[in-house]
């Protein structure tokens, strides 16, 4: 097939910038890496660009297809010929360009290290001398942040990098969790409050761009507030983002909406809150302060409340919450009242299967632990109770 290629070539040494057009035959099954290499080959062999394994695993291969970060050894080019598109490849976004489609990986590597990326143990070795045994449930936790294979790809997409090179990023918090959520780990309080500090958490957008980019399923964004659930259970809240946080819980829980007025002072403290009041009389005067009293309550509170109660009771904070919010969020059945227990709800015709509680194991499937299963489409490698 016929392939035709823009790419951007830049010399950090001139700060030469240029864009090339390269056309070539290649494989049906070509990826975009491929095609590089052809060209690389046969027209230009001062075309730089980083590569290892070509299968997916080694992460050398990021770059940027029209502007989104994707895996070039990933990329299959068939469709995009066969629609006659010149894509154009450019070197990813939040990393200094060395050469063409290279990126100085440095600031990378050092958030990386910054993360203690490694087990730091606190566990009691078991009585029999035998190894240390976590069960699925536990590890599935951390299944979606372990495949992290550090390309960068979310990195270059991150809106909040771009207004702070030093916020931690994607990557470097999303291998956080990876050590937060692993049961061995004794620092997890330690961590968490490093990671909670400036640059940290809460400083992320969540604009979802690095979920949207991954090309390893990671879910960084996710990652992100798993790590904040985890900091708000273990009295970590003194950023603001973790009050913010905190307020929209409170909020939908006694109301089932947002209870601006008092998001304010709830998040910035009194003081700040008065510094702005010249900002709050222009919303007075606009009608946008929502200063109705008593609070608008929302007609299905009840729903926002026993979701919280579920949460507690099946003692799913933290972590453990917020994925369980999200799987019981798309499953709940609508139209219950508050005064139903939640037996009930979960007995009624079409409802969703009770999820298991801590020790119950997972046999029917159900529960967000066992849903984030190891392999896509695979069982469980265990059965739930086997661990230790
Ligand atoms: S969701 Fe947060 S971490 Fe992810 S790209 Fe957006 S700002 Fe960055
Ligand atoms: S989280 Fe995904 S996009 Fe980010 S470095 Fe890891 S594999 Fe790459
Ligand atoms: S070359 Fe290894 S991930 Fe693409």
């Amino acid at each position: 097939m016929q392939v035709a290629l823009k790419v951007w070539r830049y010399d950090s040494s001139t700060g030469d910038r240029a864009l090339r057009e390269y056309e070539i035959d290649a494989p049906e099954e070509a990826t975009l890496l491929d095609c590089l290499d052809i060209i690389k080959d046969r027209q230009d062999g001062s075309l730089a660009y980083r590569k290892s394994c070509r299968m997916m695993i080694c992460g050398s291969c990021g770059m940027r297809m029209d502007g989104a970060a994707v895996l070039a050894c990933k990329t299959r080019m068939y469709d995009i010929a066969q629609e006659g598109r010149i894509p154009v490849i450019s070197a990813m976004g939040n990393m200094p360009i060395v050469k063409d489609l290279v990126v100085d990986m440095d600031p990378f590597w050092s958030k990386f290290k910054a993360m203690k990326p490694y087990l730091q143990p606190g566990y009691d070795r078991p009585e029999d001398g035998r190894e240390y045994r976590i069960s699925q449930e536990r590890m599935n936790v951390v299944h979606k942040e372990a495949l992290c294979i550090n390309c960068g790809a979310c990195v270059s997409e991150c809106n909040a990098m771009e207004s702070d090179p030093e916020f931690l990023g994607p990557q470097a918090l999303a291998k956080g969790m990876r050590f937060v959520g692993d049961p061995r780990d004794a620092a997890t309080v330690e961590r968490l409050e490093q990671y909670s500090g400036p640059h940290g958490i809460w400083e992320c957008t969540r604009c979802f761009f690095c979920n949207e980019r991954c090309p390893k399923g990671v879910d960084p964004r996710d990652a992100i507030a798993k790590l904040g659930a985890e900091a708000v259970h273990h009295g970590i809240d003194r950023d603001m983002g973790a009050k913010h946080a905190k307020w929209f819980i409170r909020s939908t829980e006694t109301t089932g909406w947002l209870r601006e007025t008092e998001l304010v002072p709830k998040t910035q403290g009194i003081v700040s809150s008065v510094k702005q009041m010249k900002f709050a009389m222009g919303l007075i005067k606009h009608n946008k302060a929502g200063l109705a009293f008593p609070p608008h309550v929302a007609r299905d509170v009840g729903e926002a409340r026993n979701l919280r109660k579920l949460t507690q009771q099946q003692d799913r904070q933290g972590a453990l919450g917020h994925v369980q919010g999200e799987r019981a969020l798309s499953r709940l059945a609508h139209g219950h009242t508050g005064d139903e227990s939640l037996e009930q709800i979960y007995e009624r015709q079409g409802a969703f299967t009770r999820p298991y509680l801590p020790g119950e194991g997972s046999a029917g499937g159900q529960g967000s632990l066992t849903q984030a299963d190891v392999t896509p489409g695979e069982q469980p490698t265990k059965k739930p109770g086997g661990g230790a």
